[in-house]
């Protein structure tokens, strides 16, 4: 991997379960203007399978793409799936940046879950300690080697040139919230098979947390409960989400038990803030991704959090020439990781 610095020639590539997005922006400082962007959806599960035969068509989906939007840079910043990345924020003694790198270096091996021989390990001091004055809050991420060669293997194979990969809960968090905001707000990505938690306070992230239920999760428990097949099951979910009162709430039964179970690692993720960074308030929900506008969802969140919930909008820190502002809008909710990665500093 080649790291340029200062180049703004490059696209940001969200490799999600359903579907690959790009973005490409031109111009500098912080408010650049919208050059090109599009999706292609991923057929089946092909997006998650090892096959060779899916990989290829997996980059043949990817190279189309870049063509037929006319991305005109070979270089690229590509997500990491949430549920392939461990993010943990620890507590380390004050030291100066060098002693401190050597003894993260020395203790990472007892915070991630993979063996250090086989990850791949970056970290970030975020702030002090909000529990120890003599210490600083370091994030911490890691993803398996082998998860980043296969993705670089296969975009090199199309002739792309990655200059950074980013995990979808930091380029989300930039495409959505305001540089400016220092408020603290949950991000949720209600995606098609994962949601990404993600706590940000002071501009940066204090909690990333990837559950495995999505839209995928909601269809399936439509169409268990109602006995109908999962095109029909998307339908129900989509049309009537969580209202009561449409098809005499049959949907609303069928799915609030998978709703309720999300709802329930929120509520452990909101805790967990309070409890660490105690006089805090979360002062509200930005919710994006394919599920994040299930009718009714983000009313049953601000009830049972008594919080704001926004629809966040991927393009807020984005300049869209007019004509083009009713389309992006339209695919907003999907494009929060693209947006975000190709926002980012390289
Ligand atoms: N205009 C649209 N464009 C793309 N997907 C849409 C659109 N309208 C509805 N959808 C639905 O949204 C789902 C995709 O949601 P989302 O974009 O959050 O998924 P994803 O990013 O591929 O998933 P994950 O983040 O879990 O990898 C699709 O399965 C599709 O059914
Ligand atoms: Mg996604």
């Amino acid at each position: 991997m080649h790291l340029m610095s200062g180049t703004s020639d490059f696209f940001g590539l969200d490799m999600g379960v359903s579907a690959v997005r790009v973005v490409q922006l031109r111009g500098q400082g912080p408010f650049k203007t919208l050059d090109s962007y599009g999706q292609a959806p991923f057929a089946g599960t092909m997006a998650l399978s090892d096959s060779k035969t899916d990989r290829q068509r997996v980059a043949q989906t990817i190279l189309r793409l870049i063509e037929q939007v006319k991305i005109s840079t070979k270089n690229v910043a590509v997500n990491l799936p949430s549920n392939h990345v461990f993010t943990t924020v620890i507590d380390i003694g004050r030291l100066p940046a060098e002693e401190l790198a050597k003894v993260i270096h020395y203790q990472v091996d007892t915070y991630i879950p993979t063996p250090l021989a086989e990850s791949k390990v970056d970290w970030a001091v975020i702030g002090n300690s909000p529990k120890d004055a003599q210490k600083v809050e370091v994030l911490l991420s890691s993803v398996p080697n082998d998860f980043i060669e296969k993705r670089l293997e296969m975009l090199e194979l199309v002739g792309l040139n990655v200059i950074a990969f980013e995990p979808d809960s930091l380029a989300l968090v930039r495409a959505v919230t305001s540089t400016a905001t220092t408020a603290p707000c949950m991000v949720l990505d209600v995606g098609s098979a994962t949601t990404d938690i993600v706590i940000v306070s002071a501009g940066a992230p204090r909690l990333s947390r990837a559950i495995p239920i999505g839209q995928q999760a909601f269809i399936t428990a439509a169409a268990q409960t109602l006995g109908v097949e999962p095109a029909q099951a998307e339908q129900f979910v989509f049309k009537f989400g969580l209202s009561h009162d449409k098809l005499e709430g049959k949907v609303y039964s069928a799915i609030i038990g998978t709703v309720d179970t999300l709802v329930g690692e929120i509520e452990k993720s909101i805790k967990f803030f309070a409890e660490r960074y105690s006089g805090i308030k979360l002062e509200r929900i930005v919710v994006t991704g394919g599920a994040s506008t299930l009718p009714e969802l983000p009313l049953y969140l601000a009830n049972k959090f008594h919080i704001n919930v926004e629809i966040g909008n991927a393009w807020r820190n984005v300049s869209v020439p007019p004509a083009r502002q009713n389309e992006v809008l339209a695919v907003s909710n999907h494009f929060a990781v693209a947006v975000g990665l190709a926002e980012r500093e390289i």
